[in-house]
């Protein structure tokens, strides 16, 4: 057998629905998939309920996180629409530095955090601000900082966020990029020096419009899947993308099989395998996908390094992704059928053997909570 020794991999963006939500996943489930994607970190939305808008909820998250999970996770708080806007600053403001990044949904999304005018978008962007000349940015160095806002802004909304950063000098990550016109927008905001970073799913590299309809609404995930010429242009710009992330965004099957069917679809344990076969196919490096896959991830949300942190993967035996052999609640993959190189053996984290041949070994609450030393949530 062919094995690579890779480092652990960090996930800069899954919703582990933990709490509100834990018949889709929960800390243990999901961060257990995490494992068996060969993934040591993960960076948790806010979009549960309670939303994680304030102190409480993020201590509260903190706890069920410290409890159960398995890999290291970082908690990201969110801005919420359903209050005047100085009460939502009061709420997440005092635990910024306990948060990996503040995330603002401005597109439509599952959940109720979208904000959708200029006021509390400004507001949000000034009082960041405000606060990061209190503490700084998190970086290797200041660790007490706080880390980037995070924005779904897909579109025109897009050139709102990027002009806000511009304008308060906030560094801004765009998630999950799907189109033509937002790539080459980031590109020029890179070009002209504005603090800008983003990120693409495997769902959008790897497939389009032309599969939605033999997937139905497996393939319906926000943003939608883009067309050829959209996907295109996320390989031509490879060296604009800083990260690979899943938005691993788990549903049952019988809410995607509804009427109302929920946008969001899992993906922390393929993207490992897909990145290989691209590597496999000549489409990507290895480094260019460790570099988006760790260290730029590490760079970005300033997170700690793991010692003795190591996932071994087979690339020799090609195999078929499928549902049934998915960890994650859902138990389903929007890649079942597809042919893969990658298959992850092997994760050994701070020297222990957490995963190997399909078993979770990990004891839950075994994973570490990042940034939580002032609120007393972190185990060690
Ligand atoms: O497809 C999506 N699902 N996009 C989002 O923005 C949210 C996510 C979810 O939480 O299900
Ligand atoms: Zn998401």
């Amino acid at each position: 057998m062919t094995t690579l020794q890779l480092p652990g991999l960090i996930d800069a963006h899954v919703h582990l629905r933990e709490p509100g939500y834990t018949y889709k996943e929960d800390f243990y489930s999901g961060t257990a998939a995490a494992l068996a994607g060969g993934v040591t970190t993960v960076l948790d939305m806010p979009n549960t309920q309670p939303p994680t808008a304030t102190p409480d909820a993020l201590a509260a998250k903190a706890a069920l996180a410290a409890a159960k999970a398995v890999c290291d996770v970082g908690l990201f708080v969110g801005a919420v629409n359903t209050m005047p806007i100085q009460h939502v600053t009061d709420g997440y403001l005092p635990v910024a530095q306990q948060a990996c990044g503040l995330k603002i949904y401005v597109s439509e999304t599952f959940g109720s955090l979208r904000i959708e005018e200029l006021g509390p978008m400004h507001a949000l962007f000034r009082t960041w601000a405000e606060k990061a000349a209190e503490t700084g940015y998190r970086t290797p160095e200041n660790p007490s900082g706080i880390g980037p806002i995070a924005v779904h802004a897909e579109d025109m909304m897009l050139a709102v966020c990027l002009n806000l950063s511009h304008l308060y000098d906030v560094p801004l990550h765009i998630v999950h990029v799907s189109r033509r016109s937002e790539i080459e927008l980031i590109r020029r905001a890179k070009e002209r020096g504005l603090p800008v970073t983003c990120e693409a799913t495997p769902h959008h590299l790897f497939l389009s419009t032309e599969d939605v309809s033999h997937l139905g609404t497996r393939g319906d995930m926000r943003p939608k899947l883009a067309t050829p010429d959209d996907v295109a242009a996320l390989w031509e710009n490879l060296h604009v993308l800083d990260i690979f992330a899943t938005d691993h965004a788990p549903h049952t099957l019988t809410e995607k099989q509804s009427d109302a069917p929920p946008p969001g679809v899992p993906g922390v344990e393929t993207m490992l395998p897909l990145l290989l076969t691209a590597v496999d196919e000549g489409k990507l490096t290895l480094e260019q996908v460790i570099e988006r896959c760790v260290t730029a991830p590490r760079r970005i949300y300033g997170l700690p390094q793991q010692a003795d942190t190591t996932v071994q993967v087979d690339i020799e035996k090609p195999y078929t992704l499928a549902d049934a052999a998915q960890l994650c609640k859902p138990g389903w993959t929007p890649f079942a059928g597809r042919r893969v190189v990658g298959r992850v053996e092997r994760v050994t984290l701070r020297g222990r053997l957490v995963y190997e041949a399909g078993k979770v070994l990990a004891e839950p609450g075994s994973g570490q909570v990042l940034f939580q030393q002032k609120i007393g949530a972190n185990r060690g």
